[in-house]
């Protein structure tokens, strides 16, 4: 007959775990509806929502159906939205120039949107992707065979300006060129638009996760292919001590709020970013992200709910004070009851 246990225990840490309340006075991360951001697509025209195939239950909206998600959005207190246009394919080409039309799709939707809900808070990228026929971030060299940075500075300051112009609150340069942070803040101020903030991708790889985002925005189709390489602007996946600088350059620049990106692959750079400064932070969980956890769920391999509120609650706890997330409406959703 085995021995009867009998353990002499100073700390007995399952205490705490006993039963939900005394989970719930010990809870250190606390996810709410007002950490979240939506990204949301829209397209020209009136038809109705688009469904993207890699991004299960995200459609692009039309104008008047961005309105309405907004409105719905805000009436469930999620304080903003990130707006990104699919521009028909016959606006693109390799200047990007329909980014600097002041009638493009994106500011009208700004516009739209700030209309109907003022008290929401919009923020718009800031980069030539949805624009070009090469889906880069920028313009090339004469070359082609990279990204200009400097020339493509002076194009992101002037669509900073426009979209200021439009009403956005945050701008969000989402390019990694050299010093955009920088150019665009001393661009916003010299237009008068002191108030207008720069949201910072400052630490922003190139991941393969944004593989869906690519469709949503058709920046792909135009380079062809989804694994399009940034590699000379995006950050290298392998360097954190790198990222820290990043976010060190964004921050000297004037950047309001700086951002990690990927996220949930990213939790380290979260957490030392969240230490090396007093800026808020933000994470982008990206479409990669977002898809493969609906992916397992559709084959009946992982629990959906439990899988988005497990991730997104670790991106909180990694530091993140804000976050991105394409999961932002249903999230808020599952708070509200
Ligand atoms: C474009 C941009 C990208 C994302 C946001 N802005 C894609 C890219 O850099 O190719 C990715 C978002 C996502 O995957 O959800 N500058």
């Amino acid at each position: 007959m085995a021995k009867k246990s009998k353990l002499v225990l100073t700390h007995r840490p399952r205490r705490l775990r006993r039963q939900p309340s005394r989970r719930a006075l010990v809870t250190e991360t606390v996810l709410c509806t007002q950490d979240l951001i939506a990204p949301l697509f829209v397209v020209e025209g009136k038809g109705a929502p688009e469904p993207i195939a890699s991004m299960p239950g995200v459609s692009r909206f039309s104008i008047d159906d961005l309105v309405k998600e907004c409105v719905e959005l805000h009436s469930l207190g999620v304080p903003a939205v990130a707006l990104f246009p699919k521009l028909d394919a016959g606006l693109k080409d390799a200047g990007g120039t329909e980014a600097l039309n002041p009638k493009t799709l994106v500011l009208r939707a700004v516009r739209a949107v700030k209309k109907a809900v003022p008290e929401l808070t919009v923020i718009t990228d800031v980069a030539l992707d949805p624009y070009t026929t090469h889906g880069h971030d920028g313009v090339l060299t004469p070359s082609g065979d990279d990204v200009d940075n400097d020339r493509t500075v002076a194009i992101l300051c002037e669509m900073a300006v426009l979209q200021a112009a439009a009403g956005v609150d945050f701008v969000a340069p989402s390019d990694m060129m050299d010093g955009r942070v920088g150019a665009i803040r001393q661009a916003l101020d010299e237009a008068g638009y002191i108030s207008t903030g720069i949201l910072a991708y400052s630490a922003k790889f190139n991941s393969a996760y944004y593989g869906p985002f690519r469709d949503a925005v058709g920046s792909a189709k135009a380079a062809g292919t989804r694994l399009l390489s940034k590699a000379t602007y995006q950050m290298n996946p392998a360097n954190r001590r790198e990222a820290l600088g990043e976010v060190a350059l964004d921050e000297q620049e004037g950047a309001d709020i700086v951002m990690v990106k990927p996220a949930g692959l990213y939790l380290d750079i979260i957490r030392e970013v969240r230490n090396a400064t007093k800026k808020p932070v933000a994470a982008y969980q990206v479409s990669g992200e977002y898809a493969q956890i609906h992916a397992a769920a559709q084959l009946g391999w992982l629990d959906l709910v439990r899988c988005r509120d497990e991730s997104l609650l670790a991106i909180k706890r990694a530091g993140a004070d804000m976050i991105l997330t394409y999961f932002a409406k249903d999230v808020a959703m599952s708070l509200a009851k």
